[in-house]
């Protein structure tokens, strides 16, 4: 069996051109732009990339049909699928209407597909309103019916919102609220790997001895050794991510830059934050 090789992008936090963007003045697009345009020049060219969610930074109707615009481009430049899932900066309605041409609606968005028999599991951690994540009894119930016919390599798990912790007290309430009930519904089911973003720094652990890695942000990054303040840096990055008989590798990657602090929030002193 050939290794299956692939991309994992996240927090790309796009905006429609024309809009005031709140996030430190940086142009989404051309980040989203300037990682693809590395991703060509790998040496072995990955099968598929995954954006694993806050594909926008409003979630407005116009920000989507910028990112189907955007994405569509890149997919056809690099020749690979692109597929995404939804994180806490998304709306499901715009979303649907704007990105998949459907009818606007609220209904959850996760799914499944196979790549040379590999299943990857995109999950929908958002809990709509707020910025929290958890998985509720309906997805839980879809992701045991799906992982109950094997894949022969596999199933890789992405989800918005990680499930280990990290060295800062401050990303603690941005975890996955209920990890123990995703460990119960994939406990037995030859799930090689789990895949996150939201803390915007590259930060790998495990869930009952499954290996899990959190990706930085491809918008920004935050200083993961911050651990009383939110340190925001203009960095970008993603995960290459490799199958090889049925286990998974990840090889965290930055792009070059200068890692530049673009803005620190002490909660101390600055409780409501922006
Ligand atoms: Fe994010
Ligand atoms: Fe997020």
């Amino acid at each position: 069996m050939e290794p299956i090789f692939f991309v994992h992008l996240t927090d790309i936090h796009i905006n429609a051109p024309g809009k005031n963007n709140p996030m430190f003045g940086i142009d989404m697009t051309a980040k989203l732009r300037a990682v693809f345009a590395e991703i060509r020049t790998l040496r072995t060219k990955p099968a598929f990339a995954i954006i694993s969610g806050d594909l926008t930074q409003d979630g407005d109707l116009a920000d989507y049909v910028h990112l189907k615009q955007v994405l569509d481009e890149e997919a056809a430049a690099t020749g690979i699928p692109i597929h995404v899932g939804l994180g806490n900066h998304d709306f499901r309605a715009p979303f649907r209407e704007g990105f998949l041409g459907e009818e606007p609606s609220e209904q959850s968005y996760y799914y499944s597909f196979m790549e040379r028999g590999l299943r990857i599991v995109m999950l929908n951690t958002q809990v709509p309103g707020t910025h929290d994540g958890r998985l509720d009894e309906h997805q839980l119930a879809w992701l045991a019916d799906t992982l109950s016919e094997p894949a022969p390599e596999g199933t890789i798990v992405v989800l918005h919102h990680p499930v280990t912790p990290t060295p800062s007290a401050l990303m603690d309430s941005y975890l996955l609220q209920n990890p123990t009930d995703l460990a119960s519904a994939i406990l037995g089911k030859n799930v090689i790997g789990l895949l996150s973003g939201h803390i915007h720094f590259h930060n790998i652990g495990s869930l009952n001895g499954i290996v899990s890695a959190a990706a930085t942000g491809v918008a920004f990054g935050l200083d993961p050794m911050a651990t009383v303040t939110m340190r925001f840096v203009d960095n970008s990055g993603y995960n290459l991510v490799t199958v090889k008989n049925g286990r998974m590798a990840v090889q965290p990657t930055y792009l070059p830059g200068e890692h530049k602090l673009l803005y620190e929030w002490d909660p101390a002193k600055h409780p409501a934050h922006a």
